[in-house]
């Protein structure tokens, strides 16, 4: 080969993998080379030695991940050249491993944290100066160490540490709404990343990574398939498969749930009823139980989805929620096995406004459920929203764990082709107050059990993870899977403060990259409000697939499938009337948090059509009609996701070539879609409203007729 030849080929390989450098797969744990010299240099120079101490697997992912995180930082120096006389030493253990002189150091610390909690703390001792990295159990170990790599990818300080952290909920759990066929509902981010065909004896790497990236954030539990549950999961030609999954992600802290079918005791049981009262139904469970635990010792329990779109449960056979989750419960109560018994139930025989259905089937039997069964409600009362009030079960069950499910996945949030960064939302919901004990009962303190005093505590969130190379289609939307993991971890932390570390973790510490973006993110979730459903509106996504709008949607069987049910517009006006006069639905609320819904002087313009049917003419805050107001938030919208384009553009130096036209090319289908949310919206509401455009608002390039001619029979995750 030529000379000239060689040039060019390795240039093109330099250039090349500078262009490709980056797709996605690392997610945050990129562990970048730490570019500024003299940091890198005092974060060499202080760690010198790593000790463990202990030789569980654990402790060996542990280690491993110190490594690899620590190279990959500080470059090939570390620890390359070990020096005879070492001065700074990491040692990283559980209280029981470690040596007496170093828990000596530690004083009380190992009673001020929790079974997954960590200390990190540095000290000096005859003349060496230590980091010891610790907790009550290897698992908090490897919490503690993932932290520690934190500090040093988000660039602090490691002088000086004394940190010590617990998780404040026990549960935090993904949950994957994953079938055995690989599609997974609601997924937009490629097929399910279980290889169902492949397991048990196929371990694909993408399995460990996984563990690795919820551990990093403290994610604890995953729910492997779909709440609309196929019985074959719980046969043994599948429970080997979930058997291997299990053993992969045991040391790195995450147990395996299952979904499970209310009628699988007839399904693969060969009974012939699942009635909960019924003791061939009760010995069934407890021995798919007993079978289930002798496979996996650790497994974690049950989510169950009865009586809710068509799914079996206990009404079928006249018997209650309680009589339901109570069978489930008494079969894993002997393997300390919980049941996550979900409260998103409502019914096509029942005219109630849906809103209202989940709560009179489980306020009533407050108290009734056996104490290893928590109820998983979701954030809102309808179905994960752009924006939802609280769900008013949330402090309502002062007896009952209750459990909060966030969609991750973007089922009415633009798919994983929108960029919305959704612990915004998050936040909102969790520091909503409940009033249920007086001023100050926040949901996350329901969730973290202050409230109530309760013993299990726990968190859901809908995974949006796919098998595409960066795990969420988006690269952008990693962020999500990331924050949820640490508002599971601690519900008080603030979205801000996430999206800060996710950004230096994911791309870099450069400020000129941090604050534009972090903005730009910040931002995000109130633009897909405004493009989507401004003031209160809901649920007008064209329905099935719930991809792009569809207002007009009213010829479907059940009245609350139709987006009319939700928006009510007429020449009238437009909103649900929740309060007194209608629905009354506010009356599941406390009486404070009720007379600020229905107070139309008092509510917040943001949840305004959600509890109130209100003239097109009706003045708004801003002194603008509700129609101008409307339309002027749909163009805000726009707007929005145009800064968002504009922002990142300037970016182009900050990111890898891959990742940066992964976000740009996906802005720029946000941004159409924006457009066509609002046009679509406008064209349909005007013909109630009949008033024209305000100024300020672009005049659709297309008739309502054409929007509402679109049809998308392949939408994914329907
Ligand atoms: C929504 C979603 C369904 C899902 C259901 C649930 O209705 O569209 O796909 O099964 O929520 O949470 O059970």
């Amino acid at each position: 080969m030529s000379k000239k030849i060689i040039f060019i080929l390795s240039f093109s390989i330099v250039f090349c993998s500078n262009l490709l450098a980056n797709d996605g797969y690392k997610l945050w744990l990129q562990y970048d080379y730490i570019k500024n010299e003299s940091l890198r240099q005092t974060y060499l120079s202080s760690i010198e030695k790593l000790v463990p101490s202990g030789n569980s697997e654990t402790i060996n992912v542990a280690f491993k991940e110190l490594k690899t995180g620590l190279e990959g930082m500080l470059g090939s120096e570390f620890l390359s050249s070990p020096k005879k006389d070492v001065k700074n030493i990491l040692t990283f253990g559980a209280k029981t491993n470690l040596p007496e002189d170093v828990i000596l150091q530690l004083g009380n610390a190992f009673n001020e944290i929790n079974n997954e909690g960590y200390i990190i703390k540095s000290y000096a001792l005859r003349g060496k100066n230590h980091i010891v990295i610790s907790g009550n159990s290897d698992v908090g170990v490897l919490y503690g160490v993932y932290n520690f790599l934190k500090l040093l990818q988000t660039n602090k300080s490691i002088e000086k540490l004394n940190i010590k952290e617990s998780p404040k909920i026990k549960a935090r759990i993904l949950n994957h709404w994953d079938n055995l066929d690989r599609t997974v509902e609601r997924g937009y981010s490629g097929f399910s990343i279980w290889d169902w065909h492949r397991l048990p004896d196929y371990l694909d790497p993408r399995y460990t990574d996984y563990a690795r990236a919820n551990a990093s954030v403290g994610i604890n539990g995953t729910v492997l398939n779909n709440v609309n549950a196929n019985a074959l999961i719980l046969t043994p030609h599948y429970l080997e498969k979930v058997e291997a999954l299990a053993n992969v992600f045991r040391p790195y802290g995450i147990k395996v749930y299952l979904t499970a079918r209310f009628s699988a005791p007839i399904e693969i049981g060969g009974l012939k009823t699942a009635d909960p009262l019924d003791t061939d139904v009760i010995n069934w469970w407890k021995e798919k139980a007993s079978e289930i635990y002798k496979r996996i010792p650790d497994f974690g329990g049950f989510v169950v989805k009865a009586n809710s779109e068509g799914q079996p449960g206990p009404q079928d056979y006249d018997r209650n929620h309680v009589d339901g989750a109570n069978l489930l419960a008494d079969a894993v109560a002997p393997f300390n096995g919980i049941v996550m018994w979900r409260a998103f139930v409502y019914s096509e025989h029942d005219a109630t406004d849906r809103a209202k259905q989940a709560y009179p089937e489980f306020v009533p039997y407050d108290g009734q459920f056996k104490d290893n069964v928590m109820i998983q409600v979701k954030n809102g009362a309808i179905d994960f929203q752009p924006r939802e009030p609280f769900h008013p079960m949330f402090g309502a069950m002062p007896k009952t764990p209750i459990m909060m499910e966030f969609q991750i996945t973007q089922e009415y949030l633009g798919f994983s082709t929108h960029s919305v960064f959704l612990p915004t939302m998050y936040e909102e919901t969790l520091q909503a107050d409940t009033y249920q004990k007086g001023k100050g009962s926040i949901v996350a303190k329901d969730l973290d059990g202050t409230l109530h005093n309760k013993r299990l505590t726990g968190m859901a969130g809908v995974s949006n993870i796919g098998n595409d190379i960066n795990w969420t289609g988006n690269t952008m939307l990693q962020a999500n899977w990331f924050g949820y993991g640490r508002l599971a971890w601690d519900p008080y932390l603030s979205a801000e403060s996430i999206a800060d570390e996710w950004l230096k973790m994911t791309f870099t510490n450069d400020k000129k990259f941090i604050e534009p973006i972090k903005k730009m993110m910040l931002n995000s979730r109130e633009a897909v409000v405004n493009y989507m459903t401004p003031l209160g509106l809901h649920h007008i996504m064209d329905t099935g697939h719930h991809y792009g709008p569809g207002p007009w949607v009213s010829d479907l069987s059940r009245p609350e499938w139709n987006p009319v049910y939700y928006h009510k517009a007429d020449s009238l006006g437009v909103g649900f009337d929740r309060t007194p006069t209608g629905s009354n639905a506010t009356e599941q609320y406390a009486p404070e948090v009720a007379k600020v819904y229905n107070d139309l002087n008092v509510i917040s313009e943001k949840d305004l059509l959600w509890f109130h049917h209100v003239p097109w003419d009706y003045k708004l805050k801003n002194g603008k009609t509700l129609w101008d107001g409307m339309a002027l938030k749909y163009q805000e919208g726009v707007d929005q996701v145009k800064t968002m384009i504009d922002t990142w553009d300037q970016m182009e130096n900050y990111v890898d070539a891959e990742r940066y036209n992964n976000i740009k090319m996906l802005l720029n289908i946000q941004y159409k879609e924006a457009k066509w949310w609002r046009d679509a919206c406008l064209l349909y509401f005007q013909q109630y409203s009949k008033m024209p455009l305000p100024q300020g608002v672009e005049k659709p390039t297309q008739t309502l007729e054409y929007f509402q001619s679109l049809k998308f029979p392949f939408a994914p995750g329907n």
